[in-house]
């Protein structure tokens, strides 16, 4: 509930006369462990994880631990895990994790109870999230966008393979700007940002390579070798950012070249791009995108908050959108249970 009396120590933690900040972790996987381990850290916060009893059991046997790329590792444990949504009624803040896909059947439980003053940070990759969420919930509601990857090693152990800072909504929220204060402090770095529409459409440039990469069947740096797949690609990102530009929205770049000038350097001869894109390259050799693993685990992909919108919003402001749509029409094959993947050389044919 919330705290009658708090201060600010010089570590910036909070001194509290009475109660402490209470954080739900909502969809405690990859991204929300990661994030509750950080949480953890701090005495003044009492972070609760809600997710599956297969997590629960995992993290009561061999308890939290989270790595990184540069080499900082937190533990928690015990930690405070929740399989029914009940307890939420203690939050002050809520960190929704579960991915794009799950939100719908979510909103019931939210609504029953979340308190309605209490911020939720969605974190889900996609565009229209904090739309659904707004028109179903009395909540403020704030999008963040996570820009490393976070994968799962072994059992309650989450890593942390790319660099990247996190992009939060600038906002009011005492309880959230404390977070990111803690966040800060463990060197997890929160970008507050004004145009959050911006950095949302910018990742979806980017990540609109995940669905070519789980239609080829290739690990990433395999298939961003193939300069047939990253034709495809510039194809794709071409077709957005041409909505960006009918919309008014200029997408943020996360690259140090410019969004415009992405589609030409993927469509260079292999032998220029290895050069001039090297830091696109460097990553693990086995590395594949997050949409490879749900297809391979048999679950539905968030394609249609990624690929999807594009043809969402292209059909609304008359944008041809071939690519992206054959890439949608691709992955809904591969969620059936069909999943021979494709060439890109087969996928090129399709669009002639
Ligand atoms: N992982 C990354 O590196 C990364 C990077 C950037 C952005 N993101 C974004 O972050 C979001 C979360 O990704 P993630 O990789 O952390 O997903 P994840 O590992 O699948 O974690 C979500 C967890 O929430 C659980 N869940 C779903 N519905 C639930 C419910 N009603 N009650 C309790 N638990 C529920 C899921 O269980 P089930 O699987 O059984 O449904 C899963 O354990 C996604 O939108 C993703 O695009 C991820």
């Amino acid at each position: 509930m919330q705290p009658e009396q708090r201060t600010q120590n010089d570590n910036g933690q909070l001194a509290t006369a009475g109660q402490r900040y209470c954080v739900g972790i909502v969809g405690a996987g990859s991204i929300g462990c990661y994030l509750g381990a950080h949480l953890c850290q701090d005495a003044a916060l009492d972070v609760k994880f809600f997710g599956r009893e297969t997590m629960a059991l995992e993290l009561a046997a061999h308890g939290l631990s989270v790595t990184s790329f540069n080499h900082q590792t937190y533990y928690a444990q015990p930690v405070a895990f929740f399989s029914s949504l009940n307890s939420l009624i203690e939050c002050d803040i809520v960190l929704l994790t579960v991915k794009a896909t799950a939100l719908v059947p979510m909103l019931a439980q939210l609504q029953r109870f979340l308190r309605p003053e209490v911020p939720l940070v969605a974190m889900q990759n996609g565009i229209g999230i904090g739309e659904m969420l707004a028109q179903d919930l009395a909540n403020p509601v704030l999008r963040a966008i996570v820009p490393f990857n976070v994968v799962k090693n072994n059992a309650g152990q989450f890593h942390r393979a790319t660099s990247g800072d996190i992009i939060l909504q600038r906002n009011q929220f005492d309880v959230v700007n404390y977070v990111v204060s803690v966040f800060n402090r463990l060197q997890l770095k929160v970008e507050l940002c004004d145009d959050i529409t911006s950095a949302e459409y910018g990742k979806l440039l980017l990540n609109l390579n995940n669905a070519l990469n789980a239609i080829s069947g290739l690990p990433l740096q395999q298939q961003l070798l193939d300069r047939n797949f990253r034709c495809l690609l510039s194809y794709a990102m071409l077709e957005w950012l041409a909505i960006c530009e009918r919309i008014g929205i200029k997408p943020a770049a996360y690259t140090r070249l410019p969004n415009a000038l992405l589609p030409w350097l993927l469509r260079l001869p292999t032998p220029l791009f290895t050069v001039l894109a090297k830091s696109m390259l460097t990553m693990d050799t086995q590395a594949r995108s997050s949409m490879w693993d749900d297809i391979q685990a048999k679950k539905r992909t968030e394609i249609m908050f990624l690929n999807g919108a594009v043809v969402r919003l292209g059909q609304l402001y008359h944008i041809p959108t071939p690519v992206n749509t054959l890439l949608v029409e691709q992955i809904k094959r591969l969620e059936s249970g069909d999943n021979r993947p494709l060439t890109a050389k087969e996928l090129l044919r399709q669009l002639a």
